[in-house]
């Protein structure tokens, strides 16, 4: 449980806010790369953080990334013409380049009054097929990170978006819940959402109440669900917490890899990011089509949104013959939309003074005292955790370890991206 204080602190991301100005120490996944195809294609909105923004390619292809509002009489510039290296406004012509110069100014073309103007502009970055963008101060800049996933090539990777009508750190939470997988996904984990994954599944349906061991690490959590395996043995599923809100997914024999961001969109929705991929070989046909489907993490989107088809304007599209017959513990087609669904029904930003945590809570208290810590580290003008790329070489795993092993030492090679792996890709 968190005070109504600490409540606010952690979910409030707005400019201005203790927990925006730490998130906008962070590069934050802005877009996918598709959004933006090609040089002078149509500007994007794009709301992080509480801001409004709007995404442009410009003529060369550099990127730019501007309030959505002209300085001059504040119109939409997601009305405006992408043309001659700016986005021109559609009002009075006003041009800005990526970097928020004022280029042209139509009814001023003598005097130098479009120099002394400028819009609010974020540089941004494309890697891993993702537009990347930084709200902080500029001299504070840290390099993009490298999460193996940006390392691999374009056929070995998976990128979806979605809207989640909840709050950054409710569908954070979700991400790093290890005991909801064996209840609200056993129907999915065992059937349709995962390929390759039957001893997985039988172990996680065999021990339903995994015990947590939360070991604070220089990039956030590592975090070990422990369940009985055999006599001798313990199946652990391992997984870290990135900061500022990246989360993991232990793998499932050799099906895919995956992993989460969980972004500000404002303080009552967020942008859910979602990536699979295969460390050694390209994705087959067969699993680009099964993530393609909804039916795994990846949602199925209302065609030209990222609003995903189930959503609660339409209770998820919960049926409840299927939650009956147990093909899906809530009813509601897809592991994503089964988390999406329980995380909203919360509310946009759930009371956490009020909630019951119990031992299987742990990574979430620690999660939630992580970004609590950076608050206080930055107004101290202290270093924030994960700002190095490197702090990001880390794999999630699940592996049958004997009894008395520490996880982390047992399962510290398959935890670690290698300086190998990721050169080779
Ligand atoms: S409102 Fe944009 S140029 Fe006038
Ligand atoms: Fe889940």
């Amino acid at each position: 449980m968190l005070t109504v204080e600490n409540n606010q602190l952690l979910t409030q991301t707005g400019p201005g806010t203790k927990m925006g100005d730490v998130l906008r120490q962070y590069w934050i996944p802005a877009l996918m790369a598709e959004e933006l195809p090609h040089p002078d294609c149509p500007p994007v909105r794009v709301k992080l953080l509480g801001e409004e923004l709007i995404a442009f390619r410009d003529t060369d292809g550099n990127l730019g990334l501007l309030d959505e509002y002209c300085p001059h009489r504040k119109v939409s510039l997601f009305y405006g013409r992408n043309e001659n290296c700016g986005l021109r406004c559609a009002y009075h012509g006003w041009q800005f380049d990526t970097e928020g110069n004022c280029v042209d100014v139509p009814s001023e073309p003598d005097s130098n009054f479009k120099n002394k103007v400028k819009i609010k502009s974020y540089p941004c970055e494309e890697r891993g097929g993702v537009i990347w963008t930084y709200m902080g101060p500029p001299e504070l800049k840290p390099e993009l990170p490298e999460q193996e996933w940006m390392l691999v090539s374009d056929s070995q990777r998976y990128i979806s978006k979605k809207v989640q009508q909840c709050n950054y750190f409710q569908g954070l939470e979700g991400g790093i819940d290890s005991s909801h997988v064996s209840i609200l996904h056993s129907g999915s984990v065992g059937g349709i959402g995962v390929s390759g994954k039957s001893q997985s599944a039988s172990l996680l349906g065999k021990d339903t109440a995994p015990r947590f061991e939360v070991v604070d690490t220089d990039y956030g959590l590592l975090i070990g669900a422990r369940r009985e395996a055999d006599e001798e043995n313990f199946y652990w599923r391992i997984t870290q917490f990135l900061m500022p809100f990246y989360t993991m997914i232990p793998p499932f024999g050799g099906a895919p890899r995956g992993g989460h961001a969980w972004v500000p969109i404002d303080d009552d929705n967020c942008w859910v990011w979602t990536w699979s991929w295969t460390p050694d070989r390209d994705l087959t046909e067969e699993e680009v089509t099964q993530m393609a489907s909804g039916a795994g993490i990846h949602p199925l989107l209302i065609p030209g949104t990222f609003i995903t088809q189930a959503n609660p304007s339409n209770n998820f599209q919960i049926d409840r013959d299927m939650q009956r017959r147990g093909e899906s513990f809530a009813g509601i087609f897809g592991i994503g939309m089964e988390d999406h669904a329980v995380q909203t029904s919360a509310g946009p930003i759930v009371d956490r003074s009020t909630e019951k945590l119990g031992t299987s809570d742990t990574a979430i208290i620690k999660a939630r005292q992580c970004l609590l810590k950076a608050v206080k580290l930055l107004e101290n003008g202290e270093d924030l955790p994960a700002l190095e790329p490197s702090s990001h070489h880390v794999r999630s795993a699940s592996v049958l370890l004997p009894k008395g092993v520490p996880f982390q030492e047992g399962a510290k090679e398959a935890l670690q991206l290698s300086e190998h792996d990721y050169e080779a890709v």
